[in-house]
């Protein structure tokens, strides 16, 4: 202990609610230490350009309730390079900062383990994004507050459709993974849900809304994951629409909605004590590793698995939308 002096905290990829409270979480705790804090605005890209600002305990005052992120965020292929990386590090060396908190997804984690692996500065990484498919964590910030205002939305759509007898297929978030569309699919009484994990589902997809069908349900709600392989909500309603005249089918992509908004009281917990548990981490001469939740504890898991596993979706949960859809 005692060589971690100055940190860095950036956050990186797409933005998620919960994202602030956890920059609050570094920069308030390594002010306990006695530690200096500097920001690095828009992720890897102000890590290569020099994007660099004192961040004091005052400039981290009420944004525990914002979504966003105050230091801005931007996905970045020059980090990618071995050139970008080497910038980034002449920058941080410059600026005597020798230790940095990441927040952001697997692919914030796949730059940063690839630079620990090149530089000695210790990078450690705090996971957030809506999408929860980080593997090591059973929640990623952002994930909870996401699935909320997805079933905010999902539950007005449910009126229309009861109310017009509609069969409605409704995309989600969550990138190549299915968790926002199981979870919120379960929450709002899915009659199915569509994730990337599974193949083939159209044929029980038919089968399902067949069954509907003839015991006359008033209304179907079809969650469907961005990432599934028919490639979205509106083609899956196309190739199913005519099979189904006896309701007029609609589609509605939820988009960026999901994204924004004032962080749950689940994300800004798990967000402050992650943001606490990353700077501690780095104090206790870790490196190279992203700070998770299981089973409400704090656990630390390396970056090479982290990134490398595959987060599997809960298939009880799934098993269970069929039981309860009946
Ligand atoms: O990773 C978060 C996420 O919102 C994914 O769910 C989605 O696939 C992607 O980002 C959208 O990215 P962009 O905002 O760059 O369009």
């Amino acid at each position: 202990m005692g060589k971690i002096k100055r940190i860095g905290v950036l956050t990186s990829g797409g933005d998620a609610p919960g994202m602030n409270a956890a920059i609050r979480a570094v920069v308030r705790t390594a002010i306990y230490n006695d530690l200096e804090v500097i920001g690095i605005r828009q992720g890897y890209q102000g890590l290569i350009k020099g994007f660099f600002k004192p961040l004091k305990s005052h400039s981290v005052s009420e944004i525990i309730q914002r979504g966003g992120t105050i230091l801005k965020t931007a996905r970045c292929e020059e980090f990618r390079t071995e050139a970008g990386r080497k910038k980034a590090h002449d920058n941080l060396k410059k600026q005597g900062i020798n230790g940095v908190v990441v927040i952001g997804g697997d692919g914030t984690f796949r730059g940063a383990r690839i630079f620990n692996e090149e530089y000695e500065i210790p990078f450690v990484g705090v996971p957030g994004t809506i999408d929860n498919d980080v593997f090591g964590t059973d929640s990623t910030i952002g994930y909870d507050t996401a699935l909320n205002t997805a079933i905010q939305a999902i539950d007005k759509i449910r009126d229309t459709a009861s109310a017009h007898n509609r069969l409605f297929f409704i995309e989600v978030m969550g990138a190549e993974a299915g968790f926002i569309a199981i979870r919120s699919g379960i929450a709002c009484g899915a009659e199915a849900i569509l994730i990337p994990e599974l193949k083939d589902q159209l044929k029980s997809l038919k089968k399902q809304l067949e069954e509907g069908n003839r015991r006359k349900k008033s209304s179907n709600i079809i969650i469907v994951a961005e990432g599934d392989e028919e490639g979205g909500a509106a083609q899956i309603a196309n190739k199913v629409k005519d099979d189904f005249k006896d309701y007029s089918v609609r589609v509605t992509v939820l988009g960026h909605i999901q994204r924004g908004g004032s962080p749950s009281a689940f994300d800004r917990v798990t967000a402050s004590r992650m943001g606490h548990a990353a700077v501690e981490a780095l104090l206790d001469d870790q490196k190279s590793v992203m700070v998770g939740l299981k089973n409400n504890e704090i656990v630390h898991v390396p970056f090479r698995k982290a990134v490398k596993t595959h987060k599997e979706v809960n298939w009880e949960l799934l098993k269970l939308v069929n039981i309860l859809s009946i």
